[in-house]
């Protein structure tokens, strides 16, 4: 298991039940560890309980003995504490193999900007020029909790402080068709939209959670079941990733990496299934949690 980077074992972000408006940090008491699968519902029934945790940021919270009542539950990172999410392209096998490619022998990286940042629960506005093949990406996010830099595989999970949910919404058109994105495909633009990162609903820390091997990951677009896989099928997994992206460049303490998506997104439905006004879409990862956002066509 990886030494500590953090007091706490999972944290959420929250506006107490109180009718205090303050947003605060907490620790989700849970009568057994797999209820964390379910903190969004038990929040959203106004019955999930956290130790209030103290502390200017999720890095100096530390556990108090005060108990209380989630009002609303928001995502665990704001987006001026992020200071860039590296995302990877294509990486789970089974999906890789099934679409004709060999599996690679590098990740692909683009990113993602700190606006594009949004919490559990928010809508997430999709601006006019994206609404014509909105998509969605579910997958797992490493936070990385120490500046890193040539880190050796080995060594990565030091770095890693834990984990969360996302959804790494996408602008198609924007990514791959000639006339918008240039004769080769374009990740950054199409996929930095504010907001266009929803994460939540809790982070879990790697002290918990490892590597986040073996863990369930599932899609529901308006409760239909689109991608399902198990984090055992990453072709790079997270000590790798780390290894990779930190060659000759600094992951800064609370960037993000976003491990990649599996099969099942609505470009290779058949026929396509892109995302509509007012759809809901919820990543659901094991002994993580469902981080659930509707998408608003401004
Ligand atoms: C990078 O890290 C590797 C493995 O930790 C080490 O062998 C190598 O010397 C490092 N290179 C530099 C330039 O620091
Ligand atoms: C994911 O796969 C691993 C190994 O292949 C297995 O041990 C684990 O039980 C699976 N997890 C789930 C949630 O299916």
């Amino acid at each position: 298991m990886p030494s500590r980077l953090v007091a706490w074992d999972r944290l959420v972000r929250y506006i107490p039940s109180s009718g205090e408006a303050e947003i605060r940090y907490g620790e989700p008491l849970l009568e057994k560890d797999s209820d964390v699968d379910s903190i969004a519902q038990l929040a959203q029934d106004g019955k999930l309980q956290v130790k209030m945790l103290e502390g200017q940021d999720i890095w100096s919270a530390r556990p108090t003995d005060r108990v209380e009542t989630v009002g609303q539950l928001l995502g665990p990172l704001e987006a001026g504490t992020v200071p860039i999410i590296r995302c990877i392209g294509l990486n789970y096998k089974t999906h890789i193999l099934e679409t004709g490619r060999p599996l690679p022998t590098c990740p692909t990286v683009f990113t993602k900007p700190s606006p594009s940042v949004a919490d559990h629960g928010e809508d997430i506005p999709i601006p006019k020029i994206a609404q014509e093949q909105c998509d969605y990406e579910g997958e797992l996010v490493v936070l990385i909790g120490k500046d890193a830099k040539n880190v050796s595989a080995t060594d990565a999970l030091q770095y890693v402080a834990g984990y969360t949910a996302g959804n790494d919404v996408s602008a198609r058109d924007w990514q791959r068709e000639v006339g918008k994105a240039g004769p080769v495909p374009q990740w950054t633009f199409s996929k930095s939209f504010d907001k266009y990162a929803p994460l939540g609903p809790c982070l879990v820390a790697s002290h918990v959670l490892g590597d986040a091997h073996g863990l369930s990951l599932k899609t529901f677009v308006n409760g239909e079941l689109r991608q399902n896989t198990n984090t055992s099928d990453l072709c790079f997994g997270v000590a790798k990733l780390v290894e990779f992206c930190s060659q000759g460049q600094t992951l800064q303490k609370g960037s993000l990496i976003m491990t990649g998506t599996p099969g099942g997104v609505g470009l290779f439905m058949k026929p396509q299934a892109f995302l509509k006004d007012g759809d809901l879409v919820e990543v659901e990862i094991g002994k993580i949690g469902r981080v659930s956002n509707h998408m608003k066509f401004e």
